[in-house]
């Protein structure tokens, strides 16, 4: 049996994406005849430069198919240019009009071949156009490369199965997104080559990608988070180790801030409860054989910063560390600008205040431990620390005492039902 990969480029509207082939290094020509298009007769004025020898040039046709190009008028070389203007007709992508304007512009026209195909020099240094990778030229990217990059960086084999070459990416990136800030995102993310192309790609071009990728896979602790932040450190690698610094560009396109986001899938989760009591334990059990909704526990709700939830695993019922704050902030689509922590002077108590909005509406939502809260003094802080008419609503964890603020323990509670549903 033989394994084939794919990489589908989609490009969904003609408008949205201008597919391109990178950017034109200064001095890179680009052909003015293409086959595609049709017969049309440009004039170029004289000391065209040319690669050919001196002589004449009788008039007639040079080159064979749809690349021919029909030289109209006999003309002369001359110390490496055309001495009288060229009339030339061929499936030119250019209209004269395009040619007067751009030679206008500053873009010149030089002729290197016997084929006589005009190619032009950009003043501008603009965008090449989008290559076919068909012909197996313009690209040339293997798994074998993918492999070899990921033992080159983590100096051991086979650390992941179907890893892509990182240039393959980088070039697909580097034809869609120009924009800077235009993110990029794979939510089958594997190794994390994608990531890796992004950090690649930025490098040469200066263009910031943010990446967002995601896996399921239990190996995105140990190979795709280690590879984003290698090469977020050295470009190249050697038997694990970074086989040089990284040079100015590289600095400058290295990601500064990269977050990682731990989902915990309440489907699975048991319970709440903190137990290994076998009674209990089997209890669990068989509720995770009924599939019975896992229920958030709003009494736990008190205690935020200790959640944990049991989940199923081969290995039995593990006990995970649940972040309540980043979870709320995902189920309910809460757009965060910033985390901050406010600390009560009177009892000491840390509070994590959540700003950001969602649909247009801007929240507070306050997260703190409930041990031991005087709701009189946690009133007299808030009503302090809160700005007024700064949040259309606040939220906060259990209950309180400040009439502004409302629990979100309710709001949890149905949007993880609602998952679960
Ligand atoms: C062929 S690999 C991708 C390889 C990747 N392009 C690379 O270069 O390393 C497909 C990945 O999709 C992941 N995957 C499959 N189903 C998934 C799901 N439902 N959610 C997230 N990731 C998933 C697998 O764990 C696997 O890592």
């Amino acid at each position: 049996m033989s394994l084939h990969d794919y990489v589908v480029a989609l490009k969904p509207k003609t408008s949205a994406v201008v597919l391109h082939g990178g950017f034109a290094t200064e001095g890179e020509s680009q052909p003015l005849v293409k086959k595609g298009n049709s017969l049309n007769e440009l004039r170029f004025p004289a000391s065209v430069p040319t690669r050919l020898p001196d002589g004449r040039y009788e008039a007639g046709t040079y080159g064979t198919g749809a690349s021919a190009v029909e030289l109209l008028d006999s003309a002369d070389v001359a110390d490496g240019m055309f001495t009288s203007p060229l009339r030339l007709r061929a499936r030119f992508t250019w209209s004269q009009e395009n040619l007067d304007r751009e030679l206008a512009n500053g873009t010149s026209i030089i002729v290197n071949t016997r084929r006589l195909q005009p190619r032009a020099i950009k003043a501008e240094v603009g965008m090449k156009g989008f290559p076919s990778y068909l012909d197996g030229r313009a690209l040339q990217a293997t798994n074998e490369d993918a492999f070899e990059e990921l033992a080159d960086l983590f100096g051991r084999e086979r650390v992941f199965s179907t890893p892509k070459p990182s240039n393959l990416l980088k070039t697909l990136l580097q034809s869609v997104s120009v924009l800077e800030d235009q993110a990029v995102l794979d939510f089958f993310a594997g190794s994390g080559t994608l990531a890796h192309a992004a950090i690649k790609a930025s490098a040469i071009d200066g263009v910031r990608r943010p990446f967002v990728i995601v896996d399921l896979g239990g190996f995105f602790m140990t190979v795709t988070v280690p590879r984003v932040m290698k090469v977020a450190y050295a470009a190249e690698w050697e038997d694990g180790r970074p086989a040089g610094l990284p040079d100015g560009d590289e600095v400058a396109a290295a990601p500064r801030v990269m977050k990682l986001v731990s989902l915990e899938s309440y489907d699975d989760a048991l319970s709440s409860v903190e137990t290994t009591d076998e009674h209990v334990l089997n209890g669990l059990l068989d509720q995770a054989v009924e599939r019975s909704p896992a229920l958030l526990n709003v009494e736990r709700l008190a205690h935020p910063f200790e959640y944990e939830i049991k989940t199923l695993t081969d290995d039995g019922p593990r006990t995970h560390a649940a972040d309540l704050v980043e979870t709320f902030n995902l189920a309910y689509g809460v757009h965060v600008q910033r985390i901050q922590i406010w600390t009560s002077e009177a009892d000491a108590r840390p509070y994590r205040a959540v700003i950001g909005y969602k649909d247009g509406t801007r929240l507070l939502i306050l997260w703190r431990d409930m041990t031991g809260l005087d709701p009189a003094v946690e009133r007299r802080f808030l009503e302090g620390r809160i700005e007024a008419g700064a949040y259309d609503e606040v939220l906060i964890n259990g209950d309180s005492a400040v009439p502004a603020v409302r629990s979100l323990d309710p709001i949890f509670k149905r949007l993880i039902e609602e998952e679960d549903r």
